[in-house]
């Protein structure tokens, strides 16, 4: 017994000299309660002053009492932060000790790793692959995809949606999905393109996707946000926003999920460019909500069902966000998130909770989801994919197949659901 006690410390002995050291070596992710409003005021400041990245609440404004905060520190502040949290008695568990390594993971692409067995699709990828696999997507199925180039990002960069069609039956419907919003949250374009390889594979094997594209075209845009994708890249993995430059400021960047016309820049957003829900400089001001904007609201006879995908927290979200008021279709909404909800239980055995978004996570005006729900798109959704925390914004490639098949669960449940309620009220108009 003491002989492995021994040999427990001796093996351990590097990491207690480091961590009595207080130098970290990686870039971390702390877990935080704060128990007093003195406390919640010293982390706003932590989260503002110092070289960290807020995960969770997206902005300091919303840090409270009781309510765990998730916080992103490089291995540079760690020491500062750290001392900080101590001086004033404030505890904090570590969610990740070894960022920089997950990080790399993330990174690492397959194919430089023989022993990998993982598919292209359980893979993260760069904004070059991404727009290499658009164009082999459509080479490779010229039947039924086609690309269209809906405009492009500040940086120049090309918006291309994949247009999933079938057969061209007259007033045939659509739906829309759009992916990678906002930088970090890579799981995002992941499903986007998990959703594409799945229907391209499985119309005509699989009942529900045979179901939906027969009765519907799918438009997909894989990355909404490809300056700030490739950002995140090469640059700053926890970058957020687009890459646009403010006329009245240093920062950079607006908040796309801020930018629409949906009670623009109301409570829940900010006027101010250096934070990370910067609403812009008007509703559209941004290339990439506009060129959004501007082919939904030329397709919205035929579109019904909107999508947006987020990460992370684990929810299916509807209208509104902008507002505490309730969708006038509301009990029809919660109860398609209900039934989503209830297959991924089933299926995978895992929680997602659903709701109205104001209701469910915050006040968040300018939002994608409730501008096409007020444009006519009556069946508008956010999913916010895996996980709850526990990786966060680093979900490693080994838990890409999970998540999106349990997203691409809900989203055949309510697509299906869809097309049930339209053809009933195109038959009893
Ligand atoms: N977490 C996301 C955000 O902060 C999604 C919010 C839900 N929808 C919305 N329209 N705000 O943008
Ligand atoms: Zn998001």
């Amino acid at each position: 017994m003491k002989a492995l006690l021994i040999l427990f410390v001796l093996m351990n002995l590097d990491k207690l000299l480091k961590t009595g050291r207080c130098t970290e070596t990686q870039d971390q992710i702390l877990s935080i309660t704060p128990k007093t409003q003195e406390q919640v005021d010293i982390l706003k400041n932590v989260s503002t002053q110092y070289e960290t990245a807020l995960w969770q609440p997206v902005s300091p404004q919303y840090i409270k009492e009781e309510t765990e905060v998730h916080l992103y520190v490089p291995a540079n502040s760690s020491e500062i932060v750290k001392d900080l949290l101590q001086k004033h008695a404030i505890t904090h568990g570590v969610l990740l000790a070894n960022a920089n390594e997950l990080i790399e993971m993330q990174t690492r692409n397959g194919s430089t790793d023989p022993r990998s067995s993982s598919t292209f699709y359980e893979r993260y990828h760069s904004l070059d692959d991404i727009y290499h696999w658009i164009n082999r997507t459509q080479q490779e199925n010229p039947n039924m995809v086609k690309t269209i180039l809906i405009g492009s990002s500040y940086e120049k960069r090309p918006l291309y949606v994949l247009k999933l069609s079938i057969n061209n039956r007259p007033n045939k419907k659509a739906m829309w999905i759009d992916c990678g919003i906002h930088a970090r949250e890579w799981i995002s374009p992941a499903f986007c393109l998990w959703f594409v390889q799945n229907s391209l594979s499985f119309y005509k094997l699989n009942q529900d996707i045979t179901r939906i594209l027969d009765n519907m075209d799918v438009y997909i845009l894989p990355v909404m946000n490809p300056d700030g994708y490739h950002y995140t890249w090469t640059t700053n993995r926890m970058w957020r926003k687009n890459r646009s430059v403010s006329k009245s400021s240093n920062c950079i960047g607006v908040d796309l999920n801020r930018n629409f016309d949906a009670n623009w820049c109301t409570e829940g957003a900010s006027d101010e460019p250096c934070t990370e829900i910067y609403c812009g400089a008007f509703p559209e001001s941004e290339p990439e909500s506009q060129a959004v904007a501007n082919f939904l609201r030329s397709h919205k006879d035929s579109v019904q069902f909107y999508l947006s995908i987020h990460s992370y927290s684990q929810m299916l979200l509807f209208p509104y966000s902008c507002t505490l008021d309730e969708a006038e279709n509301h009990k029809d909404l919660l109860e398609m998130a209900q039934e989503a909800a209830q297959a991924i239980r089933r299926y995978y055995r895992n929680t997602y909770k659903y709701g109205s978004g104001a209701k469910t996570i915050y006040l968040a005006p300018g939002g994608s989801d409730d501008w096409a729900y007020n444009l006519g798109i009556k069946y508008s959704f956010t999913f916010e994919l895996q996980d709850r925390g526990r990786y966060g914004f680093l979900l490693p490639p080994s838990l890409i197949s999970r998540a999106c098949n349990e997203a691409l669960i809900a989203v055949k449940t309510i697509a299906l659901k869809v097309i049930e309620k339209t053809k009933a009220s195109a038959s009893h108009p």
